[in-house]
């Protein structure tokens, strides 16, 4: 079979009007494609360029020294009072006893520093940790317990028992943690002395445990004995006081 012997129609296969049309399409398309250099890194646009200057204009307005975007004077006429909270009151933690207030907080830090060795229920194991429920040296003079937990413990312990050595544990302790760690142990768990131990108290006993002859070693039952028999010095808080829970400070009078 052969093809029929014919001349290709020049008209048309080749448009030459749309065919040149398509030339100078795809000559302005290479015209707009963005320039390569040598590295292979593109010229980056101007208009990304000022895009960034602006950005930068704008963050110096807002955040720059003296422009006090921030800052409440700059911003509010002077002598400009907030009127109250609808209700009246300022908002704010609702005050609390002292009593549970500062238990509140000691619950906290002994289970932080505590509870890992004295057990969530404070019983211990009878083996190597003892039991903080029902103990004489966590219900009786607060001095004395103060000194334990401040410096740590060599027994023999108040059972006359030896358990092992209780490490310091008052790095780190502010005072009003000492204060709510103490108080928790004396009112919870099984035992109720029924007093606070104010912070106060605790900033003393941290100043006593500092002036210790022995500082730097364990406590031992009979360094409490000689030293330590007594009621912290500073500050008595009644239980019933209420307290803004978080600062553990008189609450304001509504
Ligand atoms: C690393 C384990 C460990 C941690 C943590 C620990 N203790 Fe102790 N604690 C002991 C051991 C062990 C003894 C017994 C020491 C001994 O036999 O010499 C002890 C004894 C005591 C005693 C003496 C009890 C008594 O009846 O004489 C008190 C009080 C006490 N701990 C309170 C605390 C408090 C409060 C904390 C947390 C702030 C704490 N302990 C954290 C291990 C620990």
């Amino acid at each position: 079979m052969s093809l029929p012997n014919q001349k290709p129609d020049l008209e048309d296969s080749i448009n030459v009007t749309e065919a040149h049309g398509r030339v100078v399409r795809e000559a302005a398309a290479c015209a707009r494609e963005k320039r390569i250099v040598d590295n292979g890194i593109e010229p980056i646009s101007l208009g990304a360029i000022a895009a960034c200057g602006i950005a930068v204009l704008m963050a110096g307005a807002v955040l720059g020294k003296g422009a006090n975007f921030f800052s409440y004077g700059a911003n509010f006429a002077p002598g400009y009072v907030r009127s109250a909270a609808p209700g009246g009151a300022e908002s704010g933690p609702a005050p609390k006893e002292a009593l549970v207030a500062y238990s509140a907080r000691g619950a906290k830090i002994y289970s932080a520093k505590c509870q890992g060795c004295h057990g969530a229920d404070a019983k211990g194991n009878g083996a190597t940790f003892p039991s903080l429920v029902g103990s004489a040296w966590v219900k009786g003079e607060t001095e004395r317990f103060a000194m334990a937990i401040l410096n740590g413990l060599q027994g023999p312990i108040s059972d006359g028992k030896t358990y092992g050595v209780m490490p310091p544990q008052g790095v780190g302790m502010l005072p009003e943690d000492l204060a709510g760690v103490m108080t928790y142990l004396r009112n919870n768990l099984g035992n109720s002395v029924g007093d606070v131990v104010s912070t106060e108290q605790a900033k003393k006993a941290i100043e006593i445990s500092a002036a210790r002859k022995n500082a730097g070693n364990a406590c031992t039952a009979e360094e409490l004995a000689a030293d330590h028999v007594k009621t912290l010095p500073g500050e008595v808080v009644d239980p019933k006081t209420m307290l803004d829970p978080i600062k553990l400070v008189p609450a304001k009078a509504p």
